[in-house]
């Protein structure tokens, strides 16, 4: 099954760039731009990634994108992060990217975009792999904020796909963003948004019908509510879930209680994601094996993930169709 799921083509559709920020690289950037962090090492670092629940993660997150100053600091993340695609059979990604985290210091919107889209252009070149950007709001921040952080992206708009809405979610329902994902989609960004992650299933309803979204990140707390389960399916949302950050972040207690099968089983549309992969234990590949393991899933579970990755993604129907063809051709000889 390990080797099955390395060389299964597949694309990542739920990744918050920030959070792909592994302890060396995070250190050596911030020795490069002389910023002291409250920990002496990169042991150090990685033994404070024990969280309790999302905040207490999103403290750490946020700390750490801290060290982000230059262009090319948003670059290293960005091709380190590809450099791990290319290695896991990942053919796509689309990558979230918070504005508003670095604004405060000082960073403009400019600065961020040309890094991650450099890198993402090398990577094109190099691994062929393509990405799409989202740009995230931050929804503990007001919706004044989002609004500038929307004026500051127009220059940029042809360089990024979609908007998202992150950060600690319990107190910020979807309600809060309703005027500025209006006025997203009209600058033609498509919209998105994290729910259901440890808000209830009332988050997903206003996420799907007050800022109309068009796929659910996480989505968990949907199963509270069966007449939303049918909706979500009547309107063919997918759902990103990300098995290694719902253990890391107490949102399941152990991967074995994981809803991911019955989601499956009730006919809604799910891709398997890795959500942080520096703060949460593993890349994409390492969602998927366990994953498997802890819900027995088989080759066919295994390559419906896969089909979903790319059917759900923001990608057109041609390129979609290419590499669910090469999917399909891989299947047929491996399972
Ligand atoms: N920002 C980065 N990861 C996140 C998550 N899992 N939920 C909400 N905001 C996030
Ligand atoms: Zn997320």
């Amino acid at each position: 099954m390990k080797i099955f799921i390395q060389n299964l083509p597949k694309a990542e559709l739920h990744l918050h760039i920030e959070g792909t920020f592994e302890a060396e690289l995070l250190f050596k950037i911030a020795q490069r731009n002389q910023i002291k962090l409250p920990y002496n090492s990169v042991e150090e670092l990685a033994e404070a990634y024990h969280f309790n629940c999302l905040q207490d993660f999103l403290d750490i997150y946020y700390q750490g994108a801290g060290v982000l100053l230059y262009e090319q600091d948003f670059y290293d993340l960005t091709y380190s992060y590809l450099t791990k695609c290319a290695e896991q059979n990942v053919r796509h990604t689309e990558i979230m990217f918070d504005p508003q985290t670095h604004a405060d210091r000082g960073v403009s919107f400019e600065t961020i975009i040309n890094g991650i889209s450099r890198a993402t252009a090398d990577a094109e070149k190099n691994f062929g792999i393509t990405s799409f950007l989202i740009m995230s709001y931050l929804r503990h921040l007001s919706e004044e904020e989002a609004f500038k952080t929307l004026a500051q992206s127009i220059p940029f708009k042809h360089q990024i796909k979609a908007v998202g809405l992150d950060s600690s979610e319990k107190g910020n329902p979807p309600s809060k963003f309703q005027n500025v994902f209006k006025a997203s989609v009209l600058e033609g960004y498509i919209p998105l948004a994290h729910a259901g992650e440890e808000g209830n299933a009332d988050y997903v309803w206003e996420a799907i019908d007050l800022l109309g979204i068009k796929r659910i990140d996480h989505g968990n707390n949907s199963l509270q509510d069966e007449k939303l389960v049918t909706e979500i399916i009547k309107r063919d949302l997918a759902l990103t879930v990300c098995p290694l950050s719902n253990l890391a972040l107490k949102v399941v207690d152990n991967l074995k209680d994981h809803p991911l099968k019955k989601m499956m089983n009730l006919g809604l549309k799910v891709t398997i994601n890795s959500d942080d992969p520096a703060y949460f234990g593993g890349q994409v590949n390492k969602n998927y094996e366990a994953i498997q393991v802890a819900l027995n899933l088989t080759k066919e579970d295994l390559y419906q993930l896969a089909k979903n990755s790319f059917e759900y993604s923001l990608l057109d129907d041609l390129t979609k169709q290419k590499n669910i063809q090469e999917l399909d051709k891989y299947y047929q000889l491996n399972s």
